[in-house]
């Protein structure tokens, strides 16, 4: 096969992933656990140049039907570059992806993109790669495309490469209220702030044996079906994510104004009966999650801090078409 068509959808991580032991193999310094959603997916072709008749020494990328930045490009050919090395392939590849979340806004773009591209390359550049390995190549790309190989809710585990993948875990259903505050492109990738966390901010250490407490407990909380539990752990781990970025010299934040106006007003809606908890990855959007019976009251609830999309738990990446 030659040519391969993915989607892959969004994972929004409830127990959140925040540096990096190893920045080559993108090993997280602690687990972590997300929903994967049934919205703003990206779809992905992968074609190899040799079955496009145009043979060229570099590869192509384009998104959402222009020509790439050549950042954005340069990554995407890392990528390849590794698919290549486990193909025995030399071939370069045209590259063409839609993405419908707006891109760089803490939408989680970075992980469908990275979920659909292992997905078709690996099928384009003929790897027989079970989930779990796809999982560990998308890692490679972006951490957190490694749980957007998994449908619904997904832990990936910290380890050495091997043992760095995600999977899937039963837990409570859930529904999830996007609040889109601001679509700009974030002004620190989470990539750097990854870094600066890691190397200036004193409370880093403390972080990454908290967030291992809290995986346990959001674990717990998974297997016992208990999504209050779950919940407090969403929330507060958030809270703590964004604490440990804000104390970065020099400093990050990613949460505006209206970010922290909407957990405010989930916290007013819990004490009326609504029971929601809020997070936010690096950026200003928030992602609520209620019950399933509860969910459209509070996309209601939220409509005037921004656009709201009501989601749920979708499906891991996939291939939709194998081309020939
Ligand atoms: O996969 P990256 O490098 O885009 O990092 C994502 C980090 C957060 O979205 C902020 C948290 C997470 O666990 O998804």
């Amino acid at each position: 096969m030659t040519t391969a068509t993915a989607r892959a959808y969004p994972n929004i991580a409830l127990v959140k992933y925040w540096g990096k032991q190893d920045e080559d193999l993108i090993l997280p310094v602690a687990g972590s656990l997300s929903l994967t959603l049934d919205a703003f997916p990206t779809t992905t072709t992968v074609a190899l140049d040799a079955a496009t008749g145009t043979d060229t020494d570099i590869d192509t990328f384009s998104l959402n039907g222009a020509v790439a930045s050549a950042d954005a490009t340069g990554r995407v050919t890392r990528f390849l570059d590794r698919v290549r090395e486990l193909a025995g392939s030399e071939t370069r590849a045209t590259v063409t992806s839609t993405n419908e979340a707006p891109t760089g806004a803490g939408l989680a773009s970075s992980a469908s993109g990275f979920a659909a591209l292992a997905t078709a390359a690996a099928a384009a550049y003929g790897l027989d790669l079970d989930r779990r390995d796809l999982s560990r190549l998308a890692r490679r790309g972006s951490g957190s495309a490694s749980r957007s190989l998994v449908d619904g809710l997904a832990v990936w585990h910290a380890g050495d490469d091997a043992h760095s993948y995600a999977e899937a875990v039963a837990g409570p259903d859930m529904r999830m209220v996007i609040v889109t505050v601001d679509t700009a492109q974030k002004a620190v990738s989470s990539r750097a702030a990854m870094r600066r966390t890691a190397l200036t901010s004193p409370f880093f250490p403390a972080w990454i044996s908290s967030t291992e407490e809290s995986l346990a407990a959001m674990l717990e909380a998974c297997a016992a079906d208990d999504f209050t539990r779950v919940g407090r752990i969403t929330e507060s781990h958030a809270l703590r994510m964004h604490a440990v970025i804000q104390s970065c010299d020099p400093p990050i934040r990613y949460l505006a104004p209206t970010s922290v106006a909407v957990f405010d007003a989930v916290a007013a809606l819990r004490e009326q009966g609504l029971e929601a908890y809020s997070t936010a990855d690096a950026g200003p959007n928030v992602a609520v999650i209620v019950r399933p019976e509860q969910a459209e009251d509070l996309r209601d609830a939220l409509a005037g801090f921004g656009s709201v999309r009501l989601v749920g738990a979708g499906d891991g990446a996939r291939l939709i078409d194998a081309g020939a």
